[in-house]
């Protein structure tokens, strides 16, 4: 396909705003998908996607339209919604020349849109506002457009209405697509460059690496070269997706594709990297390739021991699809043996641990998420540590922890009580802005307080209405301390949370409670402590009991007596020992899962 008619294009939308009901109108009114073949949200293939209503993996596909008399190749490129993905959505971005902002009518833009809406202005698309389900009786077209125009620019009567829904407008969105995206310019001649936007695991074909040729061509058969590794793979097949994948001869300038090479983990094919062919190779990669980082670490532990083989096995395998999943086993005195994970984010954390239970049937116990720690020991040594249990003993000089430029939209009634939460957690306020009815407030924020329930708070102070963005902004020194749980004098290494010296005493003070509320009386007293090294900060009290099963049955009934013995030992086995304690699982797990 020549580059003239080629128009490569992605959809920038809020969760629940209607970006795939819209992207499966589209397919059906270029015919891509026969009408007898359609289903909702065809694009979207993993069931959790589908189930929650979020996408997590980005595809393309190529659709035709016909303008005045010309026929043009539309690809749509579909990119991940959520701020754990942040990554993932800049290379769709950069594959593509303009970007569809889709806003539902009914409710306005959110943080997350405004995030993807600055990432596709910094790569210089062509935005084409776009408004939604304007089909619904609450819409209030007027009153969004304005709120867009106040932002972007232009005359808020030209911005399309369209309904996802009815397919109202989508026709002239896909006219509008075709007059304002600039179709694809590079060298045609020159070396092969194609950049890698995503790479999606399949059992039957290994990797499907989705690609845009950015200069030259590639073909099937040929010898081809990831510039980050320098390693070489045969490009087995090369294709298109519309939507169902279709073999081709070669993809060309400005093209959008995938390549099947027969590796068989997504590793080998990292979003982000430039794919080039072998006999006249690119001497310069395309930029702005990185390695993704995890952020977010937490401990996974199968609630049933013998079940630590199957959820290895299980990590192995998710592997294979996620280049951003790492693991590495741990063992914990409370919860035996597991991985410690890193992830991208919550939802990424999220996402993970679900498919763990539902596609390997595993019941499992999470860990507090934690963030990486800076630690310089007076000594000087420095130590990384994603795991409060890895905080090192003795004297410790300084402590650095991640921080993150927070973007929070909020109606202008909820900005106190916002204000209130962000200060609580630290929050260091950046600007704030007045988007009509709405405030958008900066701040600058410990990731370590936002991966630990702040969402949550922020939907319920708001009643739902805020929306959340946030990207690393570096490191930063701290007064941090670790909080230690003890038993019995025994530390429960579980419990352990490295938290802020002026939140220690709240972390300590709670964690106790919730544990004598949790544990059941025992033929000792317990005590449960909470410490910074060596200093108590808070203490509670489990009060002794005798527990004597066979009193209550006098005489000679062996039988009952036997039972009773049995049945006392089979809940045994769901306790765990801390020292002397036992301490059933499930104090465990509710104590892990917050309030
Ligand atoms: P994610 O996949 O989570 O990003 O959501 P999405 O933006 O793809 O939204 P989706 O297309 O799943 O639509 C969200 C909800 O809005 C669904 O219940 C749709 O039925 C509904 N919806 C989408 N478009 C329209 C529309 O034009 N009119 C009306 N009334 N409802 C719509």
């Amino acid at each position: 396909t020549e580059p003239a008619v080629i128009r490569n294009f992605c959809i920038i939308a809020h969760i629940d705003h209607g970006k795939s009901t819209l992207a499966d109108r589209m397919l059906q009114i270029t015919g891509t998908v026969p009408d007898r073949e359609m289903r909702a949200q065809y694009l979207d293939r993993m069931d959790i996607e589908r189930e929650r209503g979020i996408t997590i993996k980005s595809q393309a596909v190529r659709m035709h339209w016909d303008t005045d008399g010309t026929a043009y190749a539309l690809n749509m490129i579909d990119t991940p919604g959520h701020v754990d993905f942040s990554y993932e959505v800049s290379r769709s971005l950069a594959a593509c020349e303009g970007a569809i902002l889709l806003v539902d009518a009914a409710q306005g833009i959110e943080a997350q849109t405004l995030a993807n809406l600055y990432l596709a202005m910094e790569h210089d698309l062509e935005i084409i506002p776009v408004l939604n389900k304007i089909d619904l009786p609450a819409a209030e077209p007027e009153r969004v457009a304005r709120e867009i125009t106040d932002l972007i620019g232009g005359d808020p009567s030209e911005i399309l209405a369209v309904s996802g829904k009815t397919g109202a407008g989508v026709e002239e969105l896909l006219d509008r697509v075709v007059e304002r995206v600039p179709a694809p310019v590079g060298d045609a001649d020159g070396p092969a460059r194609a950049m890698i936007f995503d790479s999606v695991y399949d059992s039957y074909r290994g990797v499907v690496t989705y690609v845009r040729m950015v200069d030259g061509r590639l073909a099937p058969r040929e010898k081809i070269q990831m510039m980050s590794t320098g390693a070489e793979h045969e490009a087995l097949e090369i294709g298109v997706s519309s939507p169902e994948p279709q073999a081709t001869q070669g993809l060309a300038l400005g093209e959008v594709g995938y390549l099947i090479t027969g590796v068989k983990d997504v590793r080998q094919s990292k979003v982000g990297d430039t794919v080039t062919a072998k006999r006249q190779p690119a001497t310069e990669a395309l930029p702005g390739y990185t390695d993704p980082k995890p952020m977010v670490f937490s401990g996974l532990y199968p609630l049933d021991g013998s079940d630590y083989p199957i959820l290895r096995e299980a990590l192995d395998k998710l592997k294979l699809s996620d280049a951003a999943l790492q693991y590495e086993p741990e063992t914990s005195v409370a919860l035996g043996f597991g991985f410690r994970c890193g992830f991208l984010g919550l939802l990424h954390l999220e996402i993970i641990s679900e498919r763990l239970r539902r596609e390997f049937d595993l019941d499992l116990i999470a860990t507090a998420p934690s963030v990486i720690y800076e630690v310089t020991r007076e000594d000087g040594g420095v130590v990384t540590v994603t795991n409060p249990s890895e905080y090192p003993d003795g004297k410790i000089g300084s402590v650095r922890e991640p921080m993150v430029r927070t973007a929070i939209l909020v109606p202008k009634d909820y900005v106190g009580t916002i204000m209130d939460l962000c200060q609580s957690r630290r929050g260091n306020l950046l600007g704030m802005e007045y988007l009509g009815e709405r405030v958008e407030l900066r701040y600058a924020m410990p990731l370590g307080e936002i991966v630990f329930d702040f969402f949550d708070h922020l939907k319920s102070r708001t009643q739902g209405y805020a929306s959340l963005d946030y990207e690393p902004m570096g490191d930063q020194e701290a007064d941090l301390v670790k909080v230690d749980i003890l038993l019995q004098g025994d530390k429960v290494d579980a419990f352990s949370a490295i938290v802020h010296r002026d939140s220690a005493y709240h972390y300590g003070t709670m964690m106790a409670e919730r544990l004598r509320k949790l544990i059941p009386r025992q033929q000792f007293e317990v005590p449960i402590q909470a410490a910074i090294g060596a200093r108590v900060i808070a203490r509670e009290t489990i009060r002794a009991i005798r527990k004597d099963v066979l009193a209550k049955c006098y005489g000679g009934d062996i039988s009952r007596k036997r039972k009773l013995l049995e049945k006392q030992k089979e809940g045994k086995k769901r306790m765990k020992m801390v020292g002397r304690v036992e301490v059933p699982q499930e104090a465990f797990i509710a104590a892990l899962s917050g309030d």
